[in-house]
């Protein structure tokens, strides 16, 4: 049997070595996990998810504080339609984050930033445009078009410089997603630089519904780069989800894919941003533990370990510091399974939220 090592990346005259560690929001895939990746030959992602936190981690700024102070009048309210995104700071954000990640790069690899479509913002189309300019801007070798279909995302780069440099992919979970993608892209006469395969098995989010069991990351990859045959289209593709042996790696490679994408395996890993004692429950955990529930408010199941202290935890919508998923009127649903606990529970301090889960906070405690 072959070896990972056998095969290359090309991205035109550029080879690299085949894996992809994937994004994994509010820096869990760090820059430094991203960077030691290219350093090595690969890829590696950071992510601009909570970027506004992320940047008050790394570089001591104070966006999340001046966010909760200006929006603190209206932490009581459940209509947060108010709590609107600075477009400015967010921009200084994500090229400060991107911009001291690319300073750094060493070595013949890439770092690309996984930017999710989910991420709404209480402005969905105006906070994406921000995010991709800006990243582009700073630099970045390319970026991942994550959580979501992204029908509109190239129309909203397709009149910056670097529109055609930098590389631009997508993940997908079923070939009907690809072929919508492209059909609405195809305006910009650009085509994806790669396509990230997402199968059923993936941590975190899942493109698919309750029933992903059913579903099968190779056939899924067969049916697409059968596709691409029949239709002459040349887009490298990149299976991930599940994928933690050379041999898992190995054996998707042979059957044509360009590269694989891993993250779950890199969770353990010195340059990854979890603290230590949530990399020892990584290490500890069995497979039993692993659930897929439907917790998360942006609709799609989401697999995490059943000691997470996110499940059932019945926190306060902490929207007017983060609010990264209040869609275009400002609702979350996890302010609505709140306000319901509330409501059945008048007058307790603490109440348990099973239904859904804040997202933002626990995110960002790395507790999800
Ligand atoms: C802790 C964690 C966080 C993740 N966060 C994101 C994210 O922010 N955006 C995204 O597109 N994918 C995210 N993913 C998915 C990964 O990028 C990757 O595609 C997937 O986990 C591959 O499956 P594997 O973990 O079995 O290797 C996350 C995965 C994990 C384990």
């Amino acid at each position: 049997m072959k070896r990972v090592d056998d095969f290359r990346l090309h991205f035109g005259k550029q080879e690299l070595v085949p894996i992809m560690i994937g994004g994994m929001g509010v820096d869990i895939s760090t820059a430094d996990l991203a960077l030691e990746a290219a350093r090595l030959g690969g890829i590696g992602h950071i992510s601009d998810a909570m970027v506004k936190t992320v940047t008050d981690r790394r570089f001591n700024t104070k966006y999340v504080k001046e966010k909760l102070k200006q929006y603190k009048f209206n932490v009581a309210n459940s209509d947060k339609s108010v709590v609107q995104f600075d477009l400015g700071q967010l921009e200084e954000a994500t090229k400060l984050h991107v911009g001291k990640t690319m300073e750094r790069k060493r070595g013949p690899g890439m770092v690309f930033v996984n930017c999710m479509e989910k991420l709404t913002m209480n402005a969905p189309k105006e906070t994406l445009r921000v995010r991709l300019r800006a990243a582009l801007d700073a630099g970045v070798d390319g970026i991942t078009l994550a959580a979501g279909l992204h029908l509109g995302s190239f129309g909203l780069i397709e009149d910056h410089p670097r529109f055609r440099d930098a590389k631009l992919g997508i993940i997908v979970s079923s070939l009907r997603a690809l072929q919508l993608f492209l059909r609405k892209s195809a305006r910009t006469s650009r085509l994806p630089d790669y396509v990230v395969v997402e199968g059923p098995l993936a941590g975190g989010h899942l493109g698919f519904g309750m029933d992903w069991a059913k579903y099968d990351l190779a056939l899924i990859v067969a049916e697409i780069r059968d596709w691409l045959v029949a239709e002459k289209i040349d887009i490298p593709l990149v299976p991930a989800g599940g994928i933690f042996t050379g041999s898992d790696a190995a054996a998707f490679l042979e059957m044509g894919a360009a590269a694989v994408q891993v993250a779950t395996r890199f969770t353990v890993t010195a340059e990854c941003g979890l603290p230590d004692a949530v990399k020892q429950h990584y290490f500890k955990a069995s497979e039993e533990e692993i659930v897929v529930n439907q917790i998360s408010p942006t609709g799609y199941p989401m697999r995490m370990l059943t000691s997470s202290p996110a499940i059932g935890s019945g926190i306060r919508p902490n929207c007017e510091a983060y609010g990264y998923l209040l869609d275009s009127s400002g609702n979350c649903s996890y302010i609505d399974a709140y306000n319901k606990q509330i409501a059945l529970h008048p007058g307790e301090r603490r109440v348990s939220v099973m239904e859904k889960t804040c997202m933002c906070t626990h995110m960002r405690n790395f507790d999800l």
